[in-house]
C-alpha cells in the first residue's frame, strides 16, 4: 500500500521536468493559515457544515468580483458556481451534458490528464489541430459537419485557449471569435480551461472565450491551483445561468453539498485579501525568470533540428525533437541522465511522439539549467546512437 503524503514525489537524482505543479517553496503556508483562521474566526460551525450547492453565497461574490476585476466582463451572480477545481468541474459537467453518441472536439495535442478525464466518461474524441494561433478553429467547423453526417452529434468542445498546456500558446483573438460564432452555428458548448489566466509573463492574457461570449455557449472552468495552492482543490465555473443552475443541481452536490467547501471559504479569503495581487504578480514574476532560465538554457543545450516556442505564460515548455527520434523511446536514457519530461503521445489521441513537455515551475533556476543540459545531452546521444 503506498503511504506518500502528495501526487508528486521526485524520484532521487531526477529533476523531474515532467511534473506541471507549482514550486513548493511558493506555496503561501502563512497566508492560507491567516485566510482558516479567518474563514473559521467569521462563519464559526458554517465553515464546517454542508456548503450550499453552487458554493458558499460569500465565495461567489469574491469570484465574481474577483472575475470581474480580471476581465472586461462581471459575471451575473447566478452564473458562478464554486467547483472543486477544473477537473472536478470538468468531470461532473461530463456527467451532466454527455450522452453516449456525443462527441468531444479537443485540442491535438491537449493537457494529457483533461483527455484521462474525458477518457473516464467513454467521450467519442475527435482531435482537432493547432498551429502557432492555437486551434484551427475552421477545421472544428469541417469537423462537426463530418460528425454530423455519421448520425452522431457534435457537443463540447474542451480547449485550453489560454497558455495552452502542453504547448504554451493562446489562441488568437480573430479565432476566439469564430470559435464561438461555430459553436454557436454547430451548438456546441465550448468548455474552457482556463487555467493560466493569471499567470502572464510579457502582457495581460487575451480575453476569456468566456467574457466575449453572448451566445451563451462557454462554460469556463477557473482554479485557484496554480495561484494559491493545488491542494485547496478549489475553483470556479461561469456558464449561462441555465448551465449553471444544472451543474449546481448535481445529485452529487444534493448529497454532498459543495466540494471543497471549507478551501473554497479559505480561497475565497485569499482571493479577498490584500495581500493577493502582490502574491500573484510575484508569481508571475519568479515563474517568468523561470520560464527565461529553461527557454536560455535549452536553447544552448538542445541539438539542431529541436523546436520550442517561448511561451507567454502558463507552465510548460513544448519541445519537437528532431526527426527520427520519439520521446517515448528517449524517456528511458534521459530518466538515466537524470531528467524527466512528459512525451507528447499522452496529451494526443493519435501520435505526439516527436514532441515533449517541460515544466519551468516546479524548480529554481539551477536546477532546470541542469535540467536542460542533461535533456540535451540525452537527446544528443539518442541521435548519435540512432
Ligand atoms: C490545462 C489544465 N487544466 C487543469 C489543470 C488542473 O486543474 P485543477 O488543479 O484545478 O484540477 C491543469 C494542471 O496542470 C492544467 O494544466
Amino acid at each position: 500500500m503506498e503511504t506518500a503524503e502528495v501526487q508528486m514525489v521526485p524520484r532521487h537524482g531526477v529533476i523531474e521536468l515532467a511534473f506541471g505543479e507549482p514550486d513548493l517553496g511558493l506555496l503561501p503556508v502563512d497566508l492560507v493559515r491567516r485566510c482558516a483562521d479567518r474563514a473559521l474566526s467569521s462563519a464559526g460551525p458554517l465553515a464546517l457544515a454542508y456548503g450550499a450547492s453552487p458554493g458558499a453565497g460569500s465565495v461567489r461574490l469574491t469570484v465574481r468580483d474577483h472575475l470581474a476585476s480580471l476581465e472586461q466582463r462581471e459575471p451575473d451572480l447566478d452564473e458562478v458556481v464554486v467547483t472543486a477545481g477544473i477537473s472536478a468541474g470538468l468531470d461532473l459537467l461530463l456527467t451532466l451534458l454527455l450522452e453516449p453518441d456525443d462527441v468531444v472536439f479537443i485540442e491535438e495535442p491537449t493537457y494529457s490528464l483533461g483527455l484521462r478525464v474525458l477518457r473516464d466518461h467513454r467521450a467519442r474524441l475527435q482531435p482537432v489541430p493547432m498551429d502557432h494561433d492555437g486551434m484551427a478553429v475552421d477545421r472544428l467547423a469541417d469537423l462537426a459537419h463530418e460528425v454530423r453526417a455519421q448520425g452522431l452529434r457534435p457537443r463540447l468542445v474542451y480547449t485550453v485557449p489560454t497558455f495552452h498546456n502542453p504547448t504554451g500558446l493562446s489562441l488568437s483573438l480573430g479565432r476566439r471569435r469564430r470559435l464561438l460564432e461555430i459553436a454557436a452555428e454547430e451548438e456546441l458548448l465550448v468548455v474552457e480551461d482556463d487555467a493560466y489566466r493569471e499567470l502572464w509573463f510579457d502582457r495581460p492574457s487575451p480575453p476569456s472565450l468566456w467574457s466575449l461570449d453572448h451566445a451563451g455557449v462557454v462554460v469556463r472552468l477557473g482554479s485557484t491551483s496554480k495561484t494559491i495552492a493545488p491542494g485547496l482543490r478549489t475553483g470556479w465555473l461561469t456558464a449561462p445561468a441555465a448551465v449553471a443552475a444544472r451543474y449546481a443541481d448535481a445529485g452529487v452536490l444534493d448529497s454532498g453539498g459543495a466540494m471543497s467547501h471549507f478551501s473554497a471559504l479559505v480561497a475565497g479569503r485569499f482571493l479577498a485579501a490584500e495581500e493577493y495581487g502582490t502574491h500573484v504578480a510575484g508569481l508571475r514574476r519568479e515563474y517568468g525568470r523561470r520560464r527565461d532560465v529553461l527557454v536560455r538554457a535549452l536553447t544552448e543545450a538542445l541539438p539542431p533540428g529541436c523546436g520550442m516556442v517561448r511561451p507567454g505564460g502558463g507552465f510548460f515548455v513544448r519541445v519537437t525533437l528532431p526527426q527520427g527520434l520519439e520521446a517515448s523511446a528517449l524517456l528511458a536514457p534521459a530518466l538515466t541522465a537524470g531528467v524527466s519530461f512528459v512525451p507528447g503521445a499522452r496529451g494526443q489521441v493519435e501520435g505526439g511522439d516527436e514532441a515533449l513537455r517541460l515544466g519551468f515551475t516546479y524548480y529554481e533556476p539551477p536546477a532546470l539549467a541542469e535540467g536542460a543540459s542533461r535533456l540535451g545531452a540525452a537527446i544528443r546521444a539518442a541521435l548519435a546512437a540512432s
